[in-house]
């Protein structure tokens, strides 16, 4: 919850978040239609902010969506986290169609999108769970065939999070027809025989940077990594599994539908991508 305090960045202006206001018949609020954006600083400074401004972008165009100049949003993500006082960050990026008047389903021509960055603490996993692994469950996935767009649309996530909550769980893992798809606001990877595993890019996952991070510290570190699906019952017997995303970082699973996986405790593979990873954010 903010405390009304901070200042966000609403259509061209700084403003106190209590005076951000959006038109009730917003196209986000009618359609859910509108993409975003969470990217990190740490230390003050923005971490790949221009893949995730590039990830806006072709989002936006998936869509049909017209972004206002990137240079503009680069400077609001800038101009919000300068406000805000924060050292480390996640700061929200929100770009909804538009308001077009009273709700009717056409796409709507020549409206000004509604446009929202935030600067806010992060929302870091527990240490406790980073230090000896989270438990997570498996859940249908059920979403929309252009998980690739970072739809603001994210219903089925937000259940499968509390879902996971619910089950004494930190994470849900989705599921589509056998395979490990992704996290509710995650990637998933595992471990089989010191070879690094996930699902390849396309409509099923988001493509998150963070994975791209991931793949990029494998190869650094020579640890094989492959971008392969492999199924459900595959994971329950992998050495390792573990999640990333920009504000979880690199979180290992030590559970998975109650089923301990490898050890039952953070594998070696997590452990190193996790320390190349801290050093990368940090450096
Ligand atoms: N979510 N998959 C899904 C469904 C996600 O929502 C996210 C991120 C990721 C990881 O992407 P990245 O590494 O680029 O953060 C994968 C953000 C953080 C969120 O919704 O808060």
């Amino acid at each position: 919850m903010s405390d009304g305090s901070e200042t966000v960045y609403l259509n061209g202006a700084y403003v106190p978040y209590e005076e951000a206001r959006i038109p009730v018949e917003d196209r986000g609020t009618l359609f859910a239609d509108g993409i975003y954006e969470v990217v990190r600083a740490y230390a003050g400074r923005l971490f790949e902010l221009e893949a995730h401004l590039e990830r806006l972008v072709q989002s936006a165009g998936e869509i049909r969506l017209n972004l206002p100049p990137v240079d503009e949003l680069r400077a609001a993500v800038r101009g919000v986290l300068d406000r805000s006082g924060l050292a480390d960050s996640s700061i929200y990026i929100q770009i909804t169609r538009g308001f077009a008047g009273p709700r009717a389903h056409a796409v709507p021509q020549g409206i000004a999108p509604t446009v929202f960055v935030a600067a806010r603490p992060v929302p870091r996993p527990d240490a406790a769970h980073v230090r000896d692994g989270a438990a997570a469950i498996t859940v249908p996935d059920r979403r929309w065939h252009m998980c690739h767009v970072k739809s603001v649309g994210l219903l089925l996530n937000t259940l499968a999070k509390q879902a996971a909550l619910d089950a004494g769980a930190q994470e849900a893992l989705f599921v589509r027809d056998g395979v490990v798809t992704e996290g509710s606001a995650t990637n998933c990877f595992a471990v089989f025989g010191g070879t690094v595993h996930t699902h390849p890019e396309g409509p099923h996952i988001l493509s998150g940077i963070t994975r791209q991070v991931l793949l990029a510290l494998c190869a650094d570190e020579g640890i094989p990594a492959r971008e392969q699906p492999f199924l459900v019952s595959a994971m329950y017997g992998a050495d390792e599994v573990f999640v990333t995303g920009t504000n979880t970082e690199v979180l290992p699973i030590r559970t998975v539908d109650g089923r301990p996986i490898g050890t039952g405790e953070p594998g070696p593979v997590a452990r190193r991508l996790r320390a190349a990873m801290e050093r990368r954010v940090r450096g």
